[in-house]
């Protein structure tokens, strides 16, 4: 996409509806600060600028890489916890963005359990707000650094065939991941258990099976999703270790791989239940490189919704 299109958009909530010219704008962003980062060169395009970390759920990956990714940019960085916060005395969301809004940020990253919280917030505030990953929704930036790692490895996404395995119905990752991979020329299909699945697959456009033998064969990315233990209401699989013997990646599944496929997983993995050890760690995972990639992509998207003229003339 040309630049210009990154200055329409203030905010990042979503990829239901990034456009693929937005899309290829962000992933070029991203390509283009390799560089400098491999170099451990920072890039002053959030100068003067301040971003809060807003996190209501844990994070390891995605809260670190938005730290990172902001000073990376010159920026700098509050880190809100909201288990030390005004929110245990019972402070709304809204009244504890709008409070740390007086503070004089540019942009805050928000991660809550509630579907469609940061849409709220981007309608309350006057700072950009990026979506970390909200409930069941959507993890826009996952989705973007799975994108940016999947054409890194294998060129481009076009044509290729994802298959998205584990606990679609409840995956904020998986949502992203449908709505960017198709738009982007990817085949997706999703697998897991019954209790998993949407009840009707198919509305997402994809292909879908119960068994992991059924597409596993004609895969040339493999993205295996966390068993969500925390997200369950009730028991939706037997127990891990039916879990990890019906639908996990282990050494024999991997053996029904196309020479060249790719493995996924956003993390945290739970090992030895959707993924051996010895499958994280194999040759064929790209699960580091992933995690890498997520501070490329999120200066991308920091310095999209927070300096787009900055980043425009960057880029030339
Ligand atoms: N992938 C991901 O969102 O990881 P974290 O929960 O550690 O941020």
């Amino acid at each position: 996409m040309s630049a210009v299109k990154m200055t329409e958009r203030k905010h990042f909530l979503s990829t239901a509806d990034l456009t693929p010219g937005e899309v290829r704008s962000l992933l070029n962003a991203a390509q283009k600060f390799r560089k400098p980062v491999q170099a451990d060169q920072n890039t002053p395009l959030l100068q003067g600028k301040t971003v809060v970390n807003l996190f209501f759920e844990d994070s390891t990956r995605t809260r670190s890489s938005f730290e990172l990714a902001t000073r990376r940019l010159s920026g700098n960085i509050l880190n809100f916890s909201a288990s030390t916060s005004s929110i245990q005395k019972g402070e709304t969301l809204l009244d504890t963005a709008k409070n740390l809004e007086a503070m004089g940020p540019q942009c805050i990253v928000v991660r809550h359990s509630s579907a469609g919280s940061p849409k709220v917030l981007a309608s309350a505030v006057a700072m950009s707000v990026v979506n970390a990953g909200d409930g069941f929704h959507e993890h826009p930036t996952q989705a973007l650094l799975d994108l940016f790692t999947i054409e890194e490895k294998l060129g481009t996404v076009k044509g290729k065939r994802v298959l998205i395995i584990g606990d679609i119905a409840h995956s904020r990752v998986a949502r992203s991941n449908i709505h960017l991979l198709r738009k982007m020329g990817a085949q997706v299909a999703v697998c897991g258990p019954p209790t998993l699945l949407p009840p009707h697959p198919e509305v997402f456009g994809v292909e879908w099976a119960y068994r992991p033998e059924e597409l596993l064969h004609k895969a040339d990315v493999v993205m295996m999703l966390r068993v969500q233990f925390e997200r369950q209401n009730r028991m939706q699989i037997p127990s891990a270790g039916e879990y990890s013997r019906f639908w996990g990646l282990n050494r024999d599944r991997v053996k029904l791989l196309k020479k060249g496929a790719i493995i996924l997983h956003p993390g945290p993995v739970n090992r030895g239940v959707e993924l051996a050890p010895e499958v994280a760690d194999g040759p064929n995972s790209v699960i580091l490189d992933q995690v890498f990639n997520g501070v490329l992509v999120r200066m991308a998207v920091l310095a999209s919704v927070c300096n787009p003229e900055g980043l425009k003339k960057w880029l030339k």
